[in-house]
């Protein structure tokens, strides 16, 4: 049976700073009626992504910001309990941007049919969704790694990062990640294959541990956090270094961000290139990144992890962890049940 109301979260204030939870309201509204041509679907887990601190600004970004008392959107999986859609079934698991809200109606445009016999239903919003698809294309076509190089990673615990290191692992590169506690570094040299993790809040001296860690130097750095380990990576790189710029969280909730980098000058001596991507300015590589690291999950040779927390209703306290380091992989709220 579906039930009379859907409940949704909407912004309820644009937070100065660091978000709290009374920048969001949970709010139950009437449960609404497929038309003609279109499908209910029951949402089952929905993302939270640190580029969602951006939506909260009224601000011009790469990402529209949500409109204050309107739902927030945002990936999610889930699977459609009624259609009247000529091609979409009921019971068909689809993808779709419109996150923060247990069910919603749709027309089709923007879903995606999942096929769970290539992957359970999580993996399409990490491994094989955005995060995957991020670090495998900000990897390969801009860090451009080679055999026997040196991959730093920041945010390697993370949903991006952890995939990141394990793909450069795949590709011949000595791994080294930094991450937020002993846990986390401990997790990623031994389950995830990374040659030495660093733990960036109680290193001491940054710049000493990398060097130890990286001897021969840092050939590609894929950047995830910035702050104070850009700082120190910068003091490390290799001639012809590569820096695929994906993301700063750590500067996300300092408004202005904080100066520097201070070692900014060390790319001209080592002609080091740095460049920044979207990630949805590159969708048509979406097939080819499926086959490659679809095959590497496949052969087991990729790990993912997802921290899964409950209820719509702690979708903001989801959201809010990942500035907290409270994810291993990558973070999910879970909406509903698989199946049903
Ligand atoms: N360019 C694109 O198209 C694109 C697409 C997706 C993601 N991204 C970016 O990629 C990065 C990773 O995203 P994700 O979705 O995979 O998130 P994630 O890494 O799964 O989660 C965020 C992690 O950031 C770390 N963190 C939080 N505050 C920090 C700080 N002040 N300093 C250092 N680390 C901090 C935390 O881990 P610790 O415990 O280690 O602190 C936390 O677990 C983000 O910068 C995101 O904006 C970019």
């Amino acid at each position: 049976m579906t039930p009379t109301v859907n409940r949704q979260i909407v912004l309820a204030s644009r937070p100065p700073a660091m978000p709290t939870a009374d920048n969001f309201r949970l709010e139950e509204r009437p449960m609404p009626e497929p038309g003609p041509g279109e499908v209910l679907v029951r949402n089952i887990y929905m993302s939270v992504d640190p580029y969602m601190r951006s939506r909260m600004r009224d601000r011009k970004s790469y990402a529209p910001p949500w409109k204050l008392d309107e739902p927030c959107d945002g990936r999610a999986v889930g699977r459609i309990v009624r259609s009247n859609h000529p091609t979409l079934a009921a019971g068909d698991y689809v993808s779709s941007m419109l996150g923060w809200r247990e069910f919603f109606v749709s027309s089709g445009q923007g879903l995606s049919r999942l096929d769970l016999s290539v992957a359970p239903l999580p993996a399409y919003l990490g491994v094989l969704g955005i995060p995957g698809f991020t670090g495998w294309y900000g990897l390969t076509e801009i860090g451009r790694p080679k055999a026997g190089e040196t991959l730093v990673v920041s945010g390697a615990a993370g949903a991006t990062g952890s995939l990141v290191g394990q793909m450069g692992k795949i590709l011949g590169c000595r791994v080294v990640g930094t991450a937020g506690t002993e846990d986390k570094c401990a997790h990623l040299t031994r389950d995830l294959g990374f040659d030495a993790a660093i733990n960036y809040r109680t290193a001491g001296d940054l710049y000493e541990a990398l060097r130890r860690a990286c001897p021969d130097g840092v050939d590609v750095y894929f950047e995830n956090v910035g702050g104070a380990v850009l700082d120190a990576v910068l003091r490390c790189l290799n001639p012809f270094a590569r820096i695929p710029l994906c993301g700063m969280i750590s500067q996300y909730n300092q408004d202005p961000p904080e100066p520097g980098p201070r070692y900014l000058f060390q790319m001209v001596g080592n002609r080091v290139r740095m460049q920044g991507f979207i990630i949805s300015d590159h969708y048509d590589r979406y097939p080819d990144f499926l086959r490659e690291a679809g095959a590497w999950l496949k052969a087991g040779r990729l790990k993912h992890q997802e921290t899964i927390v409950e209820g719509l209703e702690n979708a903001p306290r989801a959201f809010l962890g990942l500035f907290k380091g409270e994810n291993l992989g990558k973070m999910l709220v879970k909406l509903g049940p698989e199946d049903g």
